[in-house]
């Protein structure tokens, strides 16, 4: 008998965040296969009897191949289990969703998506802001600081990046952002564009840093910490602001 896989976005941590059908998902599962930002009060609605197997990041140790997670899965679902595969926020953003399903196609194990609030979404909640703003942010972008050696990646379209009538959102991008910075200045974006340091959005550890472009640069070069975060700038509204 071949199993089946849900791929299952957990949102960005608070279980109060996840969809009914993530939850239902996760009741069902013989195997649940998570990422260390889907873990925690989330794993408690699977079932006691199924397997949980952490596959993701944990501190002081590498991850998992990528190629030893699609074959767990596709051990998983070969041996006739239901199996969700829990990744934070939504699968599809900067999860390596697609390279799991190729693997589950090659083996023809038949799978779903259930999507889930992609951390960019709800950091932007959680700060109170909107992401798009009539007349002055009629574009939000998602991108990602940091390529497979953790720098910044070379094919960032800067001049977008650039754009102070964008709502940018960056994930993993502590690190690299005084060097983004520095890029975005110099393509001619205001040095003091709004701009938040949201960090393990949604949980008890959660902290919002508002500031400008130039001091979260100057911020994230004397101290990046290891929580989790997302930085957002542009053109950002929250709940001080006025309508327009
Ligand atoms: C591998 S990506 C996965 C993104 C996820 N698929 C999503 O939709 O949010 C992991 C990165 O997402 C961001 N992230 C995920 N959950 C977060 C949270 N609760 N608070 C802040 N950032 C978070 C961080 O930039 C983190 O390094």
């Amino acid at each position: 008998m071949t199993g089946f896989v849900s791929f299952v976005g957990s949102g960005p941590g608070d279980p109060e965040l996840l969809t009914l059908k993530a939850v239902d998902r996760l009741r069902r599962a013989d195997a649940v296969l998570f990422d260390d930002l889907s873990s925690g009060p989330i794993l408690d609605y699977a079932r006691e009897e199924a397997d949980l197997v952490g596959v993701g990041k944990r501190a002081g140790r590498m991850s998992p191949r990528q190629h030893h997670v699609s074959r767990l899965l596709v051990d998983y679902a070969a041996a006739g289990q239901r199996v969700v595969r829990l990744k934070s926020g939504d699968s599809g953003l900067f999860g390596r969703l697609e390279e799991e399903i190729i693997a589950l196609r090659e083996a023809g194990v038949a799978y779903e998506i259930i999507p889930g609030i992609p951390s960019a979404v709800a950091a932007a909640a959680a700060a109170g802001i909107s992401l798009t703003r009539r007349m002055t942010a009629r574009r939000v972008q998602f991108v990602t600081g940091h390529d497979v050696s953790g720098g910044l990646p070379d094919d960032l379209d800067i001049a977008a990046l650039s754009d102070p009538r964008a709502c940018t959102v960056v994930f993993m991008g502590k690190r690299t952002f005084p060097k983004l910075a520095a890029l975005l200045i110099d393509n001619g974006l205001p040095p003091d564009t709004p701009a938040v340091l949201a960090e393990s959005v949604s949980t008890p550890e959660q902290t919002l840093f508002r500031n400008t472009v130039t001091g979260l640069s100057e911020r994230l070069s004397a101290e990046i910490g290891d929580k989790p975060a997302l930085i957002l700038y542009g053109p950002l509204a929250n709940e001080e602001s006025s309508n327009d």
